[in-house]
């Protein structure tokens, strides 16, 4: 086989991380945004107190609007505390499809969906999976789109009250709509599952269509709000997404020249769903033209233009897979071992970022030093949970034993079903 080491230096690609310095690197960015001094780190308040008690036997509408999917349903805990799911519908996230959509349509699309469940509660609890500005109120103002959404007069809206308006103007009922990010949705789901196991801290994780995470971090620290209590704390969405500190490739950079946002999130670009698969292309694309492949094989790889990750992920992990992407390339044995032993590496990778971005936030939690009360990290999301390739989950867990329990950290790595929709609920009623 020919040699893979000289064609990934050739390319300034590695899956051998400088783990250490990125984690100072990760801290450094995190407190620069904490304080409002720039940085990629946007650390948006979430307005969310974590401590307060959930209401039992009190439905409240729940919305998630994630890179994909768009969910509806009625929410409630009963008496013991479990969680009951009513009404649940899916649709396509709208503005995903190869439309662009007006503000009007795009907030319409909401109302058609929400109208039937509208006189359940007085307030929806709506997890928004993009970059937004939280108010005190929750409302919630759209930054920018990520996950490649086409809607952009939907930029720099309040989409809490766009959507309560067309809801109101549909079926004449108002509602109260509280926003929060998925990743603080996905940290109060694991606080109420966790709740017997007395953890110090709590992360919440998404590595799905895209990636981010939130945590929860002293008030005293957020210097750039004022009027907060100093002694209090509050979870924090990081929009880790859009971290600049990663070294980027020959592949990461031909590939992001291909996004509708080029330069943003250029680490979720790195890891998530929605763009690994085209990382991946790039990277068989290079290696085509600098001769790896067999000239037949090279020629099919060159005239690809898209490739998703689920794709290639199943290739990885089983080269012989036989409705394969490649299968109608005809690849020989050489090809196979090639392509698989180059993406196998970006799968490596990918689990290397992901622990270390856990990690930072773990960190940063500053808890979990007591084995009693170890710091409770909830993670959601198909691309973490579904990946084949590189034994990517067991890789990320073995990571970050690496790097925390090395400090003297202690953590547990859980998942709660639903969770987006259950701390959506969670918000929604304590708020
Ligand atoms: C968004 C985040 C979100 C993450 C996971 C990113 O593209 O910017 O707000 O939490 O995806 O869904």
């Amino acid at each position: 086989m020919k040699d893979v080491s000289t064609f990934f230096k050739n390319h300034n690609f590695t899956a051998d991380i400088d783990v250490e310095a990125l984690l100072a690197e990760f801290d450094r960015q995190m407190v620069q945004g904490l304080e409002g001094k720039g940085g990629s780190l946007k650390m948006i308040p979430a307005y969310v107190d974590a401590d307060k008690e959930v209401p039992t036997e009190t439905p409240i509408i729940v919305l998630d609007a994630g890179g994909t999917n768009l969910r509806v349903a009625v929410l409630w805990f009963d008496k013991a505390g479990k969680v009951r799911i009513e009404d649940f519908q899916k649709y396509a996230m709208p503005g995903t499809g190869d439309m662009e959509l007006s503000e009007d349509v795009f907030f319409d699309c909401f109302a058609d969906y929400l109208a039937g469940v509208s006189q359940r509660s007085d307030s929806i609890g709506f997890c928004f999976s993009y970059p937004t500005e939280i108010t005190p109120d929750l409302d919630g103002k759209l930054l920018h789109w990520t996950k490649q959404v086409k809607a952009p007069e939907v930029v720099g809206k309040m989409v809490g009250t766009g959507i309560s308006k067309a809801v109101e103007k549909r079926t004449g009922i108002k509602l109260k709509v509280k926003v929060l990010n998925d990743t603080v949705a996905t940290l109060l789901a694991g606080k109420s599952a966790g709740l017997a196991r007395q953890y110090s801290a709590y992360v919440g994780f998404i590595l799905g269509t895209g990636t981010n995470i939130a945590y929860v971090e002293a008030n005293k620290n957020i210097t750039k709000i004022s009027g907060i209590n100093p002694d209090a704390s509050m979870v924090i969405n990081v929009e880790s997404g859009n971290f600049n500190g990663a070294v980027l490739s020959d592949f990461d950079k031909a590939f992001d020249a291909t996004t509708s946002d080029p330069g943003v999130g250029l680490f979720e670009k790195m890891i998530s769903g929605a763009y690994m698969g085209g990382v991946g292309l790039a990277m068989l694309k290079a290696a085509a033209t600098d001769g790896l492949f067999s000239e037949a094989f090279a020629a099919k790889i060159l005239a690809m233009n898209s490739l998703e990750t689920m794709h290639f992920d199943n290739f990885i992990a089983n080269p012989f897979i036989k409705d394969g992407l490649f299968e109608t390339f005809n690849p020989t044995e050489d090809d196979r071992r090639m392509a698989m032993t180059i993406g196998e590496q970006l799968f490596v990778r990918a689990a290397k970022l992901t622990a270390v971005n856990i990690a930072a936030a773990v960190i940063r939690s500053n808890a979990g030093t007591d084995k009693l009360h170890p710091v409770c990290v909830t993670v959601d999301g198909s691309t973490y949970y579904k990946t084949r390739s590189a034994f990517f989950k067991s890789r990320v867990e073995q990571y970050l034993r690496e790097i925390l329990n090395g400090r003297g950290i202690y953590f547990d790595v859980i998942s709660v079903d639903d969770a987006p929709m259950v701390g959506s609920g969670v918000a929604g009623l304590i708020s």
